[in-house]
């Protein structure tokens, strides 16, 4: 590998600002920095978990598409992972002189504020919504706000400002779209290609050049913790208060967010966001699109990697039952050395990987489901947006023409200590035909591979019965018996 050369600072612009860091703990997040360091305090903390959307500001950063900003939950962000962005508070908004931000005055006249504690955080999540799509429909505002949380407005008067703010302004006239050259050109001149260090010995942060550098210095610091989006590590921070130094951020490597199709196989690269990975997944395996949907709020959807949520092993993340079902396959690498093993050989026990010292995860490589095959999967929750599973089904098949079962694959979350194949199910299944009966029959199998917990989400009992109806609704929906059942956001409330 080429020579790298280090910088021991990180550079980012702040609002209109450039900003030059080069002392930082490698758990100090963005929204202490904001607050304690600068006094920029309409950035609010309810949560510090990523729940309450207060705390949200947007980051723009260089991509394949130009400068895109997305909102982010400044709780959980650390400070380390912004070299090269673009941070915008809410104190940035600015309107013709004399006037409020057409965002701000929407929001005033549509009375949708009270006490005003949440309101920074829902004009921010509109205000990135409103640069994206100046006439958005009631479904996309929704979904810009599921990370917002608001105890006392209500919501209705929150959508009618939504959808007035194009009648307060243009959006191709806003101050960030005017300066949209400029400030891209700004980025990329802080671009070098350095690897960060900043810190010394054990307490250090590093942000590597890119993926070779990555491998490089992990294989060198085994027992550093790996920073992709920061949505699980952030919590161990503000939760927690787990020392999380010598700290690698991952999040933006060059060589490690690509999505690419070849040959039917979709590999994603472990720093891939899940905001990144929507349109392509969705367009090619539709079924995840809905799934996706209801992955945290919008602000974690732009932060969270798919990497992330593999890696860390959690027997409630939502996407590795799909992608097992699915028979993706994962590569891992340690220094030079790549290895590509089955998804589901990857979760060992609870807490317990097939990962070692030193070795991370680089990509995963999904095929995409073949004409006539069925995929489906389910996610149980209490609540329909930005809550976390209490149960999850993924189900693919293959019927052979005389209407037997060829191939399934079923995946549950929620289930057991780690993501987990329904093999007894899928055996009850195979070669036999696709009917109610035989769906019934190997529904009995389910006590055999599953011995769920009772825990806050879900009882015992909750579990073992709805991981067994969904198999029943997985064929009654590819049997044609009955149509696609889909709850909408409005059913749901
Ligand atoms: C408000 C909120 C809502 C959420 N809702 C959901 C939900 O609905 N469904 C769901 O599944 N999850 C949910 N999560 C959890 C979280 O968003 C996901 O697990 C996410 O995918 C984690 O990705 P990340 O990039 O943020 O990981 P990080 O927090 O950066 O890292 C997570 C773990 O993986 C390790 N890691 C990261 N990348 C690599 C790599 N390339 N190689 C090796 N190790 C690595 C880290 O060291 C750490 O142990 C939610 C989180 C929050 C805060
Ligand atoms: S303070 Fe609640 S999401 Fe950040
Ligand atoms: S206005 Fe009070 S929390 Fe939203």
């Amino acid at each position: 590998m080429a020579k790298v050369s280090i910088r021991n600072e990180i550079r980012f612009i702040l609002n209109g600002s450039d900003v030059v860091l080069s002392s930082m703990a490698s758990d100090a997040t963005l929204l202490d920095w904001l607050r304690l360091d600068r006094s920029l305090r309409g950035t609010k903390e309810g949560c510090a978990e990523g729940d309450c959307g207060a705390c949200t500001v947007l980051v723009g950063k260089l991509s394949s598409s130009g400068l895109v900003y997305e909102s982010v939950n400044a709780c959980i962000r650390f400070l380390g992972s912004l070299d090269g962005t673009h941070v915008v508070t809410v104190e940035h908004l600015r309107g013709r002189p004399g006037q409020l931000h057409p965002v701000q005055q929407a929001m005033v006249d549509f009375h949708g504020s009270q006490c005003g504690f949440c309101t920074p955080g829902f004009v921010m999540s509109l205000y990135g919504l409103w640069m994206k799509s100046s006439d958005p429909s009631n479904e996309a505002i929704e979904k810009a706000l599921q990370g917002n949380l608001c105890r006392c407005t209500g919501y209705e008067a929150i959508m009618r400002a939504a959808r007035a703010i194009s009648s307060y302004g243009k959006a191709t006239k806003d101050p960030l779209a005017v300066e949209r050259k400029a400030i891209t050109a700004r980025l990329e001149a802080m671009r070098d290609g350095a690897r960060v260090e900043i810190g010394a010995g054990k307490k250090r942060l590093i942000v590597p050049a890119n993926v070779d550098d990555f491998a490089a210095v992990l294989d060198k610091e085994p027992g550093a913790t790996i920073v992709a989006g920061s949505t699980d590590v952030g919590l161990w921070v503000t939760k927690h208060m787990r020392d999380i130094s010598p700290a690698i951020f991952i999040g933006d490597l060059d060589g490690l967010c690509t999505i690419a199709e070849d040959n039917g196989v979709i590999t994603i690269g472990a720093g891939v966001t899940y905001t990144e990975a929507f349109s392509m997944l969705a367009k090619r395996i539709p079924t995840l699109g809905p799934l996706f949907d209801r992955i945290g709020g919008e602000q974690v959807r732009n932060m969270g990697t798919i990497g992330g949520n593999i890696a860390n092993g959690s027997p409630i993340g939502d996407t590795p039952p799909p992608l097992i079902a699915l028979g993706a396959r994962l590569t891992l690498r340690k220094g030079k050395k790549r290895r590509t093993i089955p998804l589901e050989t990857f979760f060992i026990a609870y807490g317990k990987q097939d990962r070692l010292s030193g070795e991370f995860v680089e990509a995963v490589h999904v095929p995409v489901p073949a004409k006539g095959t069925k995929f489906a999967v389910h996610k149980i929750t209490k609540r329909r947006d930005e809550d976390i599973t209490a149960a999850l089904g993924a189900f693919f098949l293959t019927l052979a023409k005389d209407g037997t079962v060829a191939d399934v694959r079923i995946a549950y979350g929620g289930m057991a200590a780690t993501p987990k194949r329904a093999s007894a199910v899928e055996k009850a299944l195979l070669g036999k035909p696709w009917t109610e009966q035989t769906v019934e029959a190997a529904m009995a199998e389910y006590a055999k591979d599953f011995t769920p917990l009772t825990d806050m989400r879900a009882s015992a009992e909750y579990r073992a019965l709805a991981a067994r109806n969904l198999l029943l609704r997985f064929f009654a929906e590819t049997s044609g018996t009955r149509k696609p059942i889909q709850v909408s956001r409005h059913e749901a409330a």
